[in-house]
C-alpha cells in the first residue's frame, strides 16, 4: 500500500525532493544545490541537464535515505523557480542554450522597444503582467533572436520551450521517447503569453512577440493525473504542478479569497488568494493564477514579486565576506539598537513590484562615521521587511481588502528579528506555520488531492497549525519616519543612471 506523497522542489538555487505524510509532516528529504552561472553584470543562467540531473539524485537519495522505494508513493508533485526558460531538441533531449533565470535581464532591450510602443502595461489586460524583463515571454524571445537555427527548428517543431515544470515533466515521462510536453496553469500565467481568461495561449500575444505555437506545451490544470514516472522512479502518477510561490500559497492554505503569504527566499513573493476572478493591479502588483484543480474553476491572486531579499544576505557572504554563513546575519543585526539611519536598497536586478523598473541600481545610503557593520546588517534584514510592506500595501489598495495576519514561510522565516520587524513595520501579526516547507507541501497536497490521498481542501486546512506569531509593537510615529526615510532612498535607487 502506497503510505505518502512526493514532491519536487526545483527552486532558483536548489533541487528538493520531500516526502510527505497524511498530516503534512515531513518523513523523508534530499536537497542538492546547482550552479549559478553568471555570464556578465545582469545575466543569470543555469545549466539545465545539471537540474535534471540533480533532481533525479535527490529523489533517489530520500527514498534511500528513509528507505523508501517509488511503490511507497501514491502520487508526486512538481513545484518549480517559475519563468526561468529553457528550449530543447525534440529528438535528441539536448537544450539549445542553458536556461535564462527568472533574474536574468538580458532581453531589457526588447522590454524598452515594446514598452516604446503602448506602454509597460499595454498587455496587462489579457495576461494581468506589465511589461519587464522578468517574465518567460520576452526571454523566449531573445533565444529565437539569438541562437543560431532556433527560430527555424522552433517553426519546424522541432524545438520545445519550456518553464522548469515542463522540462522535468518531459523528462520523467520518458523525455525523446515520447514524454509529455505540458506545464500547468500557474507556470502558463508567469509567460506573458497566456490568456487569463481562456488559460489558453494567446494568440496576439504570440502574434506580438512573434513566438511559434508549435513550440509551445499543452496547458493543463495543476492537480490531475498527466502521467507516470519511467525507471528509475518507475511508475508513480505525476498529478500536480504548481509555480512554486504558488505552491507555497497553496501549502499554506490560503483557499479563501483575502488570506495572504509570504515566502522569504532568494525573493520575496507576497501572493493574496482574489478568488474566482482576476483582480487586475492598478497599484503595481501582477495578476496571476493561483490554482486550478481539475474540473473546479480557475482561482486567481494578486502577487507582489520582490527579486532580492534573502539573496542580499548570500551577497554579504559571498561577495562582501561580512559574515560567515546565512545565519550570522542576525547575530551581527543584534549587536546594534537600530539601524543607525542606514538604508540599504538591493536594486539588483533593477526593482520588481510595486516599481518595475529595469534601471534602479542597489544603493546604501545615510552612512556616518556612526555606521559600522551590525547597521549594515540591519539594514540588509530590514530591506526585507520595507519591500514587503511596499506590496502588501498595493495589494491592499487593489484589493480593498486589509490584510489580518501574514502568513509567513521559507528560508528567512527562522530569523526572528527580521519577522519581529516584519510585524512591526506592517503593523499587523506575522504568523509562522508548524509545517515550514509550504512550497513542496503545496505540491505534494496537488498531488495527493488528484489521487484521492486528501479528500478535499477541508482536509488540507486542518493540517495548517501556527507555530509562533509575532504581533507589532513599534510606536506609530517611529514606523512613520522609518517607512519615510525608506522611500526616499527607493526613489534615490529608481532616479540612478549610468
Ligand atoms: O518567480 C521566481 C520564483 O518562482 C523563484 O522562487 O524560491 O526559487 O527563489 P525561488
Amino acid at each position: 500500500m502506497s503510505r505518502y506523497v512526493g514532491a519536487i522542489d526545483q527552486g532558483t538555487t536548489s533541487s528538493r525532493f520531500m516526502v510527505f505524510d497524511r498530516e503534512g509532516t515531513v518523513v523523508a528529504q534530499a536537497q542538492a544545490e546547482h550552479a549559478q552561472i553568471y555570464p556578465r553584470p545582469g545575466q543569470v543562467e543555469h545549466d539545465p541537464q545539471e537540474i535534471w540531473r540533480k533532481t533525479q539524485d535527490v529523489m533517489r537519495d530520500a527514498l534511500d535515505g528513509a528507505g523508501l522505494t517509488p511503490k511507497d508513493l501514491v502520487s508526486v508533485g512538481i513545484t518549480n523557480q517559475r519563468e526561468t526558460t529553457l528550449i530543447w531538441d525534440r529528438r535528441t533531449g539536448e537544450p539549445l542554450h542553458n536556461a535564462l533565470v527568472w533574474q536574468d535581464t538580458r532581453n531589457d532591450r526588447l522590454v524598452a522597444e515594446f514598452a516604446r510602443d503602448g506602454g509597460r502595461d499595454r498587455f496587462r489586460g489579457v495576461t494581468g503582467l506589465p511589461l519587464a524583463s522578468y517574465f518567460s515571454g520576452l526571454k523566449l524571445r531573445w533565444l529565437l533572436d539569438y541562437v543560431a537555427g532556433a527560430r527555424e527548428k522552433a517553426e519546424a517543431g522541432e524545438v520545445l520551450f519550456g518553464t522548469v515544470d515542463t522540462w522535468l515533466v518531459w523528462n520523467l515521462t520518458g523525455g525523446t521517447d515520447g514524454g509529455l510536453h505540458l506545464t500547468d496553469v500557474t507556470n502558463a500565467s508567469r509567460t506573458q503569453l497566456m490568456s487569463l481568461e481562456s488559460l489558453d495561449w494567446d494568440a496576439r500575444m504570440l502574434a506580438a512577440f512573434d513566438i511559434p505555437r508549435a513550440m509551445l506545451p499543452r496547458i493543463v490544470s495543476s492537480s490531475a493525473v498527466y502521467g507516470e514516472t519511467r525507471a528509475p522512479f518507475a511508475g508513480v502518477p505525476i498529478a500536480g504542478i504548481l509555480g512554486d510561490q504558488q505552491a507555497a500559497l497553496f501549502g499554506q492554505t490560503c483557499f479563501t479569497p483575502g488570506e495572504a503569504k509570504n515566502t522569504y527566499g532568494t525573493g520575496c513573493f507576497a501572493l493574496m488568494n482574489t478568488g474566482e476572478t482576476p483582480v487586475p493591479s492598478k497599484a503595481g502588483l501582477v495578476t496571476t493564477l493561483a490554482y486550478r484543480l481539475e474540473g473546479g474553476k480557475p482561482v486567481y491572486a494578486l502577487e507582489g514579486s520582490i527579486a532580492i531579499t534573502g539573496a542580499l544576505v548570500q551577497w554579504l557572504r559571498d561577495n562582501l565576506g561580512m559574515i560567515r554563513d546565512s545565519a550570522e546575519v542576525e547575530t551581527l543585526a543584534a549587536t546594534v539598537e537600530d539601524n543607525g539611519d542606514v538604508y540599504f536598497v538591493p536594486a539588483f536586478s533593477g526593482l520588481y513590484a510595486p516599481h518595475w523598473n529595469e534601471g534602479a541600481r542597489g544603493l546604501i545610503i545615510g552612512l556616518t562615521r556612526y555606521a559600522n557593520r551590525g547597521h549594515i546588517a540591519r539594514a540588509v534584514l530590514e530591506a526585507t521587511a520595507f519591500q514587503t510592506r511596499e506590496v502588501l500595501e498595493a495589494m491592499e489598495a487593489d484589493s480593498g481588502i486589509r490584510v489580518k495576519e501574514l502568513r509567513s514561510d521559507g528560508g528567512m522565516v527562522a530569523n526572528a528579528t527580521l519577522m519581529q520587524f516584519q510585524a512591526d513595520i506592517l503593523d499587523v501579526p506575522v504568523v509562522r506555520p508548524k509545517v515550514a516547507e509550504t512550497t513542496a507541501l503545496g505540491a505534494a497536497y496537488a498531488a495527493g488531492l488528484a489521487t484521492g490521498y486528501w479528500k478535499g481542501l477541508d482536509d488540507l486546512a486542518r493540517n495548517w497549525r501556527v507555530d509562533r506569531r509575532w504581533q507589532p509593537r513599534m510606536e506609530a510615529a517611529q514606523r512613520t519616519k522609518i517607512v519615510t526615510a525608506w522611500g526616499r532612498a527607493v526613489k534615490r535607487s529608481l532616479d540612478w543612471k549610468l
